[in-house]
């Protein structure tokens, strides 16, 4: 079976492997251009980035469902279990672990990780990204992050199948920085995600493919929420 990668908006991904579905940062109900809801998602793994509204989304809800295994790193992980969830794995910058879907590599972002709830901000470590091998391919998530030098290393390390990359601006890489990491990270694809949710990162990512097509080896597929790969 080949892995399938659907885009859910955002940062929102679910994919298709032979251990089962495995749902990144779902920002499912929060998102109006969410193809699905919270209760239409029956993942085996959540792999959350950090613990911004956004990324962190319906996790609990779709975990205490469905019996995920959610997967994040050390302060949000425990948080996430502190709010019921029992089925936890944490992990933390640098780190992998053999999954029954295959190996996983927390990767450093450069961002910030809280949960806001009842005025409080709830600080909750650092953000990370995934390097998730398959068995058939290499999938990078970077999570919400600035362009840094290490993506170099990151391509180097793994042979990169497909990369997703923030392109929206303002929070994370705009699609300048992510014509460049895409240089660094060298993957066969990438596809852009994190623009346009919001008015402060909107962006064409036809401009970001043009760009990724001329100025870079690599290809790029622009998924619309709902679309796979
Ligand atoms: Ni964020
Ligand atoms: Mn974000």
């Amino acid at each position: 079976m080949r892995s399938i990668i659907t885009y859910l908006g955002h940062a929102a991904v679910l994919i298709k492997s032979e251990a089962g579905d495995i749902l990144i940062d779902p920002f499912l109900s929060g998102n109006p251009d969410s193809p699905v809801k919270p209760d239409e998602v029956n993942p085996k793994f959540i792999l959350v980035t950090h613990g911004h509204g956004d990324h962190l989304g319906d996790t609990v809800e779709i975990a205490k469902r469905s019996g995920a295994l959610v997967i994040a790193p050390y302060e949000l992980g425990t948080y996430i279990g502190m709010q019921g969830v029992r089925n936890v794995h944490t992990m933390h910058i640098g780190g992998t672990f053999t999954f029954p879907f295959g190996k996983l590599t927390m990767t450093i972002a450069h961002h910030g990780s809280a949960v806001i709830k009842e005025g409080e901000i709830i600080y909750t470590g650092n953000p990370c990204g995934y390097v998730i091998k398959l068995k058939d391919r290499t999938i990078y998530h970077a999570g919400d992050t600035s362009l840094f030098m290490d993506m170099e290393l990151i391509g180097e390390r793994n042979k990169i199948t497909v990369a997703l990359l923030p392109i929206g601006g303002n929070y994370t890489m705009d699609i300048d920085d992510a014509v460049y990491a895409v240089n660094l990270l060298k993957p066969e694809v990438v596809i852009p995600m994190h623009y346009s949710a919001f008015p402060v990162i909107k962006k064409d990512p036809e401009e970001f493919k043009r760009r990724v097509e001329e100025e870079t080896k690599s290809r790029c597929i622009v998924l619309k929420p709902g679309e796979s790969y």
